[in-house]
Order: C-alpha cells, then sequence, then structure tokens
C-alpha cells in the first residue's frame, strides 16, 4: 500500500502533511511524513467524513480502559505507557519503557517500520484487533501535540 500511496506525488504529499496534523509541537521527518499521510488517505477512504487526525480523539484513544475478553482484565494504552506520555511507562513484567512522547524521548515516531510494529502488537494487546487508521493518527497526532 506504501508504494502505491509514494505514486501519489511529494505535492500531494506536502498538502496533506500540513494538513493531517495540526497544532503539532513535534515535527515529523519525512517518512513519517508520509507514513501519517498514507494513515489519513486510508482514514479518508473508511470514512469520508474524516477532515484531519485529532490530537483529543487520540488522548482520549490513549486512556481508554477495555476488557480483554479472556483474560478479564483491563488494558490501556496508559497502562504501560502511563496517562503522562512524558515520563517512563513500565510493562506488566516490570520492563521500563522510556517516554513515548517525543517531547520526552527524540526517537519516537522516527521510525515508520517501527511504529507500525508496534501498533500492530500493542493494539492487538488492548483492543484484541488493529487499531484503524484513523485510532493510529489521532495516538500520533495527540503525541506530536505535546
Ligand atoms: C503491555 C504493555 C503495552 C501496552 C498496553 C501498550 N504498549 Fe505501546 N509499547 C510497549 C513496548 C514494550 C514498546 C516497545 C519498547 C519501547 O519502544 O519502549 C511499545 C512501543 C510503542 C510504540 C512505538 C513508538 C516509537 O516510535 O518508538 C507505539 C506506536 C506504541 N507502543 C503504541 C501503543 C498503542 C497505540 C497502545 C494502545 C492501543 C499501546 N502502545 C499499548 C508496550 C505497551
Amino acid at each position: 500500500m506504501k508504494r502505491r500511496l509514494a505514486g501519489i506525488g511529494a505535492a500531494a504529499a506536502v498538502v496533506l502533511g500540513g494538513a493531517a496534523i495540526s497544532q503539532a509541537a513535534t515535527v515529523l521527518n519525512a517518512q513519517m511524513q508520509e507514513y501519517v499521510n498514507s494513515l489519513l488517505t486510508e482514514a479518508r477512504r473508511n470514512d469520508p467524513g474524516v477532515k484531519t487526525f485529532s490530537a483529543g480523539e487520540g488522548k482520549r484513544f490513549f486512556n481508554m480502559k477495555r476488557v480483554h475478553s479472556a483474560k478479564k482484565e483491563e488494558r490501556s494504552c496508559s497502562g504501560c505507557h502511563t496517562s503522562n506520555p512524558l515520563t517512563r511507562g513500565k510493562t506488566p513484567v516490570g520492563k521500563i519503557l522510556e517516554p513515548i512522547s517525543p517531547a520526552a524521548n527524540k526517537e519516537r515516531f522516527t521510525d515508520a517500520m517501527k511504529v507500525e510494529k508496534w501498533f500492530k502488537r500493542n493494539c492487538h494487546n488492548v483492543l484484541e484487533r488493529e487499531c484503524t487508521a484513523k485510532e493510529k493518527g489521532d495516538f500520533i497526532a495527540y503525541l506530536t501535540s505535546l
């Protein structure tokens, strides 16, 4: 999919890049911009009403608790990353996580492959499904707005 989207061209990417995430405090690198643009294209395909990604929606998603159907325990993104993305988090097995916001950790949201890998893993862990393009874009919008 990324390959096909790359064909849209730099001009479209630049226009969308400005619109995809408004009020960003962290400027994404070119590779991440392209990734976010591809998420926005997909989100709009799923729902033509989508204009931009929303930091507010991303914050709500980040803190939303959901009960796992098999484990019967509450799970959320903030469960490991904490409700303050500027601080360190911790997994249930005690592994320390560096802050998830790029304002506190410059390595965050610099590598689209890594981001996609962890979306896949953590969305399944919390939601028991993949995150939608809208959820991913809102999540990035929130964390880059801090
Ligand atoms: C069970 C603990 C746990 C939960 C719950 C969790 N994460 Fe994570 N997350 C991790 C670990 C472990 C890493 C990889 C180590 C690291 O980068 O600190 C990570 C890294 C990430 C990254 C990589 C960011 C980057 O650029 O480095 C993203 C994106 C991410 N998580 C999204 C989410 C989302 C979205 C949710 C909620 C749906 C979520 N996580 C819930 C443990 C968790």
